[in-house]
């Protein structure tokens, strides 16, 4: 298990302002409404629709929920009432369906992945939203900003809610993070000295550290890596995507450490 919330140097966001997404009455997987509770679910539900309708082109904003719990209602401190009692149309797992949102990420945290991944920042990299889904769906241990804080969170999809995320103003400081956790540093860049990814072993735990659209990897993070690895591309663009390498490299690690079921 790698490092998780807590430990070391650097500010530790946990994006909680992200919107909630609204309960919706209308069942998709189990129940209806009933009694007092019909009024409550309409409107609910007549809000989601209209948010639905917003988002129209968004096929993520695609309705994935469940309506309100059917029959007595479970016991445990994760579930959370309200939305046994509205339903849930979070874009979670089935696994986490009608959950806390805290109960998810204290779970999430006890078998997350040794890997964190790392994006450079300093012109408001819009990539840095797919990073941090991928990172969630991936399990990192943390995903780290470095340069601004700011970032755009619509390519994340309130996965970040889930997920830690920490920052750094320079590179020093998150190079100094780094040490003190013990991880490796794996810059991911297309330099004349880069190892092939495909070849490599990546090590259990370790933050692989990507560079932004335009100027890439900054020469003071390449200078800093352990190593730098690069992907291999076959056709006349120069480069790929940042957000699409950083889930080649997140897979990658999947392959060779992850169990699975
Ligand atoms: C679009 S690239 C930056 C532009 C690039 N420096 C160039 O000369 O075209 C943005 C980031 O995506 C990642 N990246 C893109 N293609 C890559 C590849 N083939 N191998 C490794 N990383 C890559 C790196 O982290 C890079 O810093």
């Amino acid at each position: 298990m790698g490092g998780a919330a807590g430990a070391g140097s650097g500010s530790l966001v946990r994006m909680d302002d992200a919107p909630r997404p609204r309960p919706d009455a209308t069942p998709t997987a189990a129940g209806g409404t009933s009694g007092g509770q019909a009024a409550g679910a309409r409107e609910s539900g007549a809000r989601a629709s209209a948010a639905r309708a917003a988002d129209a082109n968004d096929p993520d904003a695609r309705e994935v929920g469940v309506g309100p719990w059917e029959g007595p209602w479970p016991e445990g401190e994760h579930w959370d009432p309200e939305l046994l009692r509205d339903g849930d149309l979070r874009n979670v797992v089935d696994r986490y369906r009608y959950w806390r949102h805290e109960a998810i990420v204290a779970d999430l945290d006890t078998r997350r992945h040794g890997f964190h991944v790392a994006i450079e920042n300093w012109q408001h990299d819009f990539n840095i939203g797919t990073v941090v889904r991928t990172a969630n769906a991936f399990l990192a241990a943390e995903v780290h900003i470095i340069g601004r804080r700011r970032w755009n969170r619509r390519g994340a999809m309130v996965t970040d809610r889930y997920q830690h995320v920490r920052h750094h103003a320079t590179v020093e400081e998150f190079v100094a993070w780094a040490k003190e956790e013990g991880l490796p540093v794996l810059g991911v860049d297309l330099f004349p000295e880069s190892v092939p990814l495909e070849t490599y072993d990546l090590p259990r735990e370790c933050v692989m550290v990507f560079g932004q659209e335009g100027p890439g990897l900054s020469e003071q993070m390449r200078a800093a890596a352990e190593a730098t690895l690069s992907i291999a591309q076959f056709g006349s663009t120069r480069s790929i995507n940042a957000g699409t390498a950083a889930g080649i490299a997140m897979h990658d690690w999947i392959r060779q450490h992850a169990q699975l079921e």
